[in-house]
């Protein structure tokens, strides 16, 4: 039986514009899904580049004003792969237009612009995810099951780091096509939206819901120049580095740690879960391994084991390659589209829906909310708005 086409807009094509168009071209390759992503239009401001960047992954057409994309009667969803602070006027314009919406992390600026873009998308019922991918790495599912299957008990500990080194030089400028995560009118925050933000996802995914937080972030870098006036110098906005301390709705406490100041670190995200009954450990710099420790282990034989996680029965190795050959970053966004298709297809949820990256996104206002005013906060809609 055919495919039935699914007509893909895709709106920025930088780092994610890339990974995102692979995945288009991919999942049909690997995944037997219904649906078939039509790679329809791409859009993004400068036309010469936009053309290279179309004839490249072979993107039908090009628009360079994302509303004339969204206007488009041919276009069924609307992929959001521009800077934070884009976000919520294209996602909620999509939502109205019927679009179905994908949209890149952090959700929005703030959990303000984030109930909206949800309550739009919702009230439009159109279908939604954020690119949480993360949770599509195998061996993070894999850590997923073994939580689900209640092979921890009881959890006391979560522990994550997500840790760069890019930005240490004081001559990396601000702003601009290049450096907009340093700028707080696009980003909306530093570390805490570009990194804790997947942490805190993955964190909520494994243990159930942050309730409070106690933070604080660091600017080591004050000013900067414009990267485009490069003369010009002003204060810097975001946070370069945040540590924040959690309790979980179920009792367990954590600890989350982010910096782009940690010399040597190119993308390490880490987290380490202790159980009563049993640990998980995870590196994304190994990232086809889980760490696992199960204290009902043979006395004497007991220790921690690292599954190389690439099994036909581990989380979405049975469409890859044979036992024993790693997949990489890539994969885990083909992984999440094909989950996306499975949904549309089978009318199973589809997770992380918008809803989920507003629950991420209350808890990243409320650490920097925390920081500030060198209190505790309470997660909840009306903290910190
Ligand atoms: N899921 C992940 O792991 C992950 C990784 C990196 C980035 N992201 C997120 O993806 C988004 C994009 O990040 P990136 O790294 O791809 O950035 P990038 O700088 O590489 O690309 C941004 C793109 O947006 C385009 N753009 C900017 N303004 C535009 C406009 N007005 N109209 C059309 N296009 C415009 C730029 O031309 C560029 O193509 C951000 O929200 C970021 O947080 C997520």
């Amino acid at each position: 039986m055919g495919k039935r086409a699914l007509n893909i807009g895709l709106i920025g094509t930088g780092f994610m514009g890339r990974v995102h168009s692979n995945a288009y071209r991919q999942v049909n390759q690997f995944f037997d899904v219904k649906y078939r992503p039509v790679l329809k239009a791409v859009c993004a401001r400068k036309e010469e580049k936009l053309k290279a960047f179309a004839g490249k992954w072979e993107w039908e057409s090009c628009e360079t004003d994302w509303r004339k994309l969204i206007d488009r009667k041919d276009i069924d969803l609307i992929d959001i792969a521009v800077p934070n602070n884009m976000h919520h006027d294209i996602a909620i314009a999509a939502a109205e237009a019927g679009k179905m919406v994908f949209c890149e992390k952090p959700l929005a600026m703030n959990a303000e612009e984030g109930r909206e873009m949800v309550d739009s998308v919702e009230r439009a019922g159109v279908s939604n995810m954020i690119w949480f991918n993360y949770r599509r790495v195998p061996a993070i599912a894999l850590a997923k099951q073994i939580v689900d299957q209640g092979r921890l008990g009881k959890i006391f500990h979560y522990r994550a780091r997500y840790l760069q080194d890019w930005t240490i030089s004081s001559g990396v400028p601000q702003g601009g096509e290049t450096f907009w995560r340093l700028d707080i009118e696009s980003a909306g925050s530093g570390v805490t939206g570009d990194l804790l933000a997947h942490s805190i996802d993955t964190a909520m995914w494994l243990t159930g819901r942050i309730s409070s937080v106690s933070a604080m972030t660091e600017t080591f870098i004050k000013e900067r120049s414009l990267q485009e006036e490069p003369g010009k110098i002003e204060p810097v906005g975001i946070d370069d580095a945040c540590a924040f301390l959690a309790r979980f709705e179920n009792g367990a406490m954590g600890t989350f740690e982010s910096t782009r100041y940690a010399r040597g670190r190119k993308n390490q995200n880490t987290f380490e879960i202790n159980g009563e009954k049993a640990s998980i450990c995870f590196d994304l710099e190994d990232a086809h391994r889980l760490q696992y420790f199960e204290h009902g282990d043979d006395e004497g034989l007991r220790g921690w084991r690292s599954i190389l996680v690439t099994d036909m029965e581990h989380p979405y190795m049975s469409h890859w390659w044979v036992p024993g050959c790693v997949i990489g970053y890539e994969h885990t966004f083909i992984n999440a589209l094909a989950d996306f298709l499975e949904g549309l297809e089978t009318g199973k949820k589809i997770c992380p829906d918008l809803r989920e990256g507003l629950a991420a996104q209350y808890v990243c206002d409320a650490v920097l909310c925390s920081s500030e005013t060198n209190q505790w906060q309470v997660i909840n809609p009306s903290s910190c708005m």
